[in-house]
């Protein structure tokens, strides 16, 4: 779960009566029939994540998870409401109060400090950015989170489904300034690198034998 400010009452009562779309009612019975007969609730991740989309694209937001919405997944896979809030509070993909338009996740863990997360997150500071809050303007929310898998890479955040990558002071700022303006920043690693390979190109195996 983010570390953001509880949602008020109101924010979770005005998704009262939500349903999934008929696009992602498609979408969720795929998932469910991967799994044998009585196993639906293994289909819980994806549900929920198909349904904080969902509230993204009527908010035009990264989307999160109100009350009746996890209760409406929970009533959709037949399993208590409880166990349904343990998996949405548990993983950080999924939000528990709403966040702006880019949620950008910045990681904190050991091998991004090392190579500098700092000044990752100095950059997004002084762009306005802080920890667990959403810019006034709506478009930016900032959450620390564990690593994200991309260490060899770091340090790195992750804004929306991308991943930015080889990050420095200049080009965390480069690529929020870009956001933005509504322009669209190149994703992947900032410096010159193909995804994990060696800085500058290949190192070995660069001729026939
Ligand atoms: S430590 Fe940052 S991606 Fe693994």
């Amino acid at each position: 779960m983010a570390d953001h400010a509880p949602a008020a009452p109101a924010d979770h009562s005005a998704f009262n009566g939500f349903a999934f779309t008929p696009e992602n009612k498609a979408k969720a019975d795929w998932h469910i029939a991967k799994y044998p007969a009585g196993r639906q609730q293994s289909a819980v991740m994806p549900l929920l994540d198909l349904a904080q989309r969902q509230v993204g694209a009527q908010t035009n937001t990264q989307g999160w998870l109100p009350v009746p919405v996890i209760e409406y997944v929970a009533d959709y896979l037949g399993m208590p409401y409880i166990r349904t809030y343990e998996v949405a509070s548990f993983y950080t993909m999924y939000n528990l109060a709403p966040v702006g338009r880019f949620h950008v996740q910045l990681c904190g863990t050991t091998p991004c400090w090392i190579k500098g997360s700092d000044e990752v997150l100095r950059a997004c500071k002084d762009l306005g950015l802080a920890k667990g809050a959403t810019t006034a303007d709506g478009l930016f929310t900032l959450t620390e989170v564990e690593c994200l898998g991309a260490c060899v890479n770091a340090p790195m955040v992750q804004i929306n489904d991308d991943f930015y990558e080889d990050l420095t002071y200049e080009s965390t700022r480069a690529i929020l300034e870009d956001l933005q303006a509504g322009r669209t920043p190149k994703v992947g690693p900032q410096v010159d690198r193909q995804f994990s390979a060696p800085l500058g190109g290949p190192t070995t195996l660069k001729g026939a034998a």
